[in-house]
């Protein structure tokens, strides 16, 4: 059984019961600058579903200067994950509110936070159905952030840091979901138009295995 993901064997597995016209809940993975804020908002739209964005969600407590954005914040700034606790407790109140399904970005990063999440989630039967891995080689990577110059974060020592956290800790997530009949990887370096197509069209192939509902696509 996977990890983050449980839906399938949970529908056509035991019970050998087809949910129709289930929520639809997704998960992008990707580099900082891969697309994943860009992505996530056009699947949201598309099939009416909550973006849920952990990068996002930090980024406004530090604006806010809530507790938990002060505690954040420096991990934020410099690049460092923070820690799964916190980001976990931060989530679970939006994940649970996406009662028409969700696009989550950012979340999980680590091997870590996928098996912590997975047990929490698929009790509440709110699990992930389908991921998508967004593929953009570095220099399109250090090109886009730079140009985008989001505060601290985007200077580019910053953007060096970033890249090296996602190699050490989300590469190895990527390589553990590996061969997974709901993990698809999308090239992420064409235009967003292409992208977003792609990613539409992988959908759709995944929703044979997730029985998911496309009525709204
Ligand atoms: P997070 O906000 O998730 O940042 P990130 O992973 O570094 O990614 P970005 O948001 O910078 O890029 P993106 O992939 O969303 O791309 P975007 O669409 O913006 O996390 C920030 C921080 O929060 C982390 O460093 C960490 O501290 C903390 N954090 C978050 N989640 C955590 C977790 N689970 N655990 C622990 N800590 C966590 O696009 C980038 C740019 O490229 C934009 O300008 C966009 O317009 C452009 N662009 C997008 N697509 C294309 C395209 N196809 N062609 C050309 N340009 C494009
Ligand atoms: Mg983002």
């Amino acid at each position: 059984m996977p990890p983050a993901v449980g839906g399938y064997a949970e529908r056509f597995g035991r019970s050998g019961h087809v949910h129709v016209g289930d929520q639809m809940r997704l998960l992008l993975i990707g580099a900082p600058g891969a697309g994943k804020g860009t992505q996530a908002e056009r699947l949201a739209a598309r099939f009416g579903i909550a973006h849920i964005s952990s990068g996002d969600l930090l980024r406004q407590h530090v604006r806010d200067q809530t507790s938990l954005g002060q505690t954040v914040k420096s991990y934020v700034d410099d690049g460092d994950l923070v820690p799964d606790g916190v980001v976990m407790d931060m989530l679970r109140k939006p994940v649970l509110a996406a009662t028409s399904g969700y696009v989550l970005d950012g979340f999980p990063r680590t091997v870590e936070q996928a098996e912590a999440s997975y047990a929490a989630v698929r009790a509440l039967g709110v699990e992930v159905q389908a991921a998508i891995h967004l593929d953009v080689p570095r220099e399109e990577l250090m090109r886009r952030l730079l140009a985008r110059g989001r505060g601290t974060e985007d200077a580019e020592a910053v953007i060096e840091h970033r890249l090296q956290v996602y190699l050490e800790k989300t590469v190895p997530l990527l390589e553990y979901y590996a061969g997974r009949e709901w993990m698809s990887t999308v090239d992420g370096a064409r235009s967003a138009d292409a992208v977003h197509q792609d990613i539409v069209r992988r959908i759709h192939k995944l929703a044979a295995f997730a029985a998911l509902d496309l009525s709204r696509s």
